[in-house]
């Protein structure tokens, strides 16, 4: 080989090096910059605009100081370049100059659109959440559960009990993302027909079962959750609420819905809860069934975006909880160990996916 030629790759490739160490170093920045365009508002901002918002509007919409207008421009960049926003020539007299548009990532982070993830991101770049993940590495020579629990001395659900602004935030990021359950239900009416009676077990404020209740009026659903969760909650015609530990008794139904539950738990406390769902529907025979809407990570299959989704998510579960997203054949274990016969797990649009699991 050419000794010049193999210089010039290996030189290559230690620049290219360098840049990924760079852009991973970094990837907490554009979780930070994504944070301030939040606080400040501007997919909102951009959207009662109506049009594409050039720099000069942006500025004098958000009231900052137009010797910011520079940051503002390079905040702008970086969010244009990761995706967020689009730039437009927009005519201005006889010349054009840049304007800024939304985006389908940015549209799903307005406020008040349904589906939003505005709560949703709000909640994970909260301190509790950022603050936690600085001691993963601490955390694997530590005796502690999770690296939150070194930082805050609690498990995550205490601290969630006791902390009305991280609850709050936290309750509304479901909502918010239960109302993709919407367009979840549309596309898989069959798995909830033809029951009488669903139990949503740690269904928080009732977001997805009350999309359930109202597709299927006929159906009696319950909401399980932690007396703090559904207190106050008011029920209706086929919507009760009831306060209690699903690890202590689980309510009696033909299906039971388990919906971003178990990857907050390890395995052995899942087998605990599969074990009480089976109880539950026991007198529906072999015709019940347990629903669990969750990720299930397929490397080989997953696309880019969706896989770093998952295994980020995972990371998450792990400084939060004991709990972890789980491969397909992790689940499998977790059914077989529980005494359920067979499973069927249905690609649902997003990161999730619909597992209906058989006794
Ligand atoms: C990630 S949230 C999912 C909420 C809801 N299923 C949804 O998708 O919108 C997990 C829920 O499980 C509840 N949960 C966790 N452990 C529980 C337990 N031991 N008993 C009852 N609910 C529990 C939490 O309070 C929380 O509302």
């Amino acid at each position: 080989m050419d000794i010049n030629k193999g210089n010039v790759e290996a030189e290559t490739q230690l620049f290219q090096a360098q840049a990924h160490v760079y852009k991973h170093v970094f990837n907490f920045l554009g979780s930070m910059s994504l944070k301030s365009a939040l606080q400040l508002n501007i997919p909102d901002i951009i959207h009662s605009h109506g049009r594409p918002i050039t720099l000069p509007k942006l500025l004098l919409a958000l009231h900052i100081d137009p010797a910011k207008s520079s940051h503002l421009y390079r905040l702008m960049r970086l969010l244009v370049h990761s995706g967020f926003f689009s730039t437009v020539k927009v005519p201005k007299g006889d010349e054009e100059e840049v304007g800024y548009d939304l985006t389908p990532s940015s549209r799903l982070l307005l406020k008040d659109n349904v589906p939003s993830l505005f709560y949703l991101a709000q909640a994970m770049l909260h301190p509790a959440i950022v603050h936690s993940s600085e001691h993963l590495g601490d955390w694997f020579s530590s005796n502690e559960p999770t690296p939150f629990y070194t930082v805050y001395g609690m498990g995550c659900w205490d601290y969630v009990s006791q902390n009305k602004d991280f609850s709050g935030l936290f309750n509304e990021a479901l909502i918010s993302d239960s109302s993709m359950m919407n367009l979840v239900i549309k596309d898989c009416r069959s798995v909830f027909e033809g029951f009488n009676s669903l139990v949503d077990v740690g269904g928080g404020k009732g977001a997805a079962s009350r999309v359930i209740s109202e597709s299927l009026p006929n159906l009696q659903c319950t909401v399980l959750d932690f007396p703090y969760v559904v207190e106050n909650l008011q029920d209706s015609e086929n919507l009760k609420f009831v306060g209690g530990d699903m690890f202590q008794s689980i309510p009696a139904g033909d299906a039971i819905l388990l919906k971003l539950v178990l990857h907050g738990y390890g395995d052995e406390d899942c087998v605990k809860v599969l074990k009480k769902c089976k109880e539950a529907i026991a007198s529906k025979g072999r015709e019940g069934k347990v629903i669990i809407i969750d990720k299930v990570i397929n490397e080989q299959k997953d696309e880019r975006d969706v896989r770093d989704a998952k295994l980020f998510f995972d990371v998450m579960m792990m400084i939060m909880t004991n709990g972890r997203e789980r491969e397909e054949k992790e689940w499998e274990k977790l059914f077989l160990e529980a005494g359920f016969s067979h499973y069927k797990i249905t690609s649902i649009s997003g990161l999730r996916s619909l597992i209906e699991v058989y006794p």
